[in-house]
């Protein structure tokens, strides 16, 4: 079993993925750090201040088995399945504020999480809103996505705008 964990930046792919593939015996996949250690990148992206990673080698990559792959490229790899965390506008905001990251990028992310980018680019996959909750409740509720004991929805945080 191969799980992507993919969402906005600050939606907390990576305080999940900790807990989840714990949870579910996962051997866990930071994807920007494991793409960083192996050197397939492409450079800077200086007007969104982050590293350009080369898709092309992500996707040629041997993925091991039983996994659980966490970044918001993941749901670009071959995967069984692919969990979006979705976060509404207000409450990434706080979050992302504690980033330290320019208004510029913070406004872009925030603009593409209320589109709904991550998750249409994602299909099919399902979703689990994060607002409000703490990591270990977004866990639960991914296990029992996954056991079929919970039904995925979608979100639409476009009224944000
Ligand atoms: N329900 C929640 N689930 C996960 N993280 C949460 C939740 N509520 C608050 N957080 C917090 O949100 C912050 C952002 O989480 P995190 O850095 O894991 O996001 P990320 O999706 O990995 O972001 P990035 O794409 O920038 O790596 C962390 O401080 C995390 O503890
Ligand atoms: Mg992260």
């Amino acid at each position: 079993m191969r799980l992507a964990l993919t969402g906005t930046p600050g939606t907390g792919k990576t305080a999940v993925s900790k807990l989840l593939s714990a949870r579910l015996k996962l051997k866990l996949i930071h994807l920007n750090e494991y793409a960083i250690k192996y050197g397939w990148t492409l450079g800077r992206d200086a007007e969104r201040d982050s590293t350009i990673i080369d898709m092309t080698k992500l996707k040629n990559h041997s993925w091991p088995d039983n996994c659980l792959i966490e970044g918001h490229l993941a749901h670009e790899l071959p995967v069984d399945k692919i969990i979006v965390l979705r976060t509404h506008p207000v409450e990434l905001e706080k979050r992302l504020k504690k980033k330290a990251w320019s208004p510029e990028k913070i406004a872009e992310n925030l603009e593409a999480e209320a589109m709904g980018l991550i998750a249409d680019e994602a299909e099919p996959a399902v979703q689990i809103d994060t607002t409000g909750k703490i990591a270990s409740q977004v866990v639960d509720e991914i296990e029992a996505l996954l056991k079929g004991k919970l039904e995925s929805s979608s979100y639409d945080f476009t009224s944000w705008f």
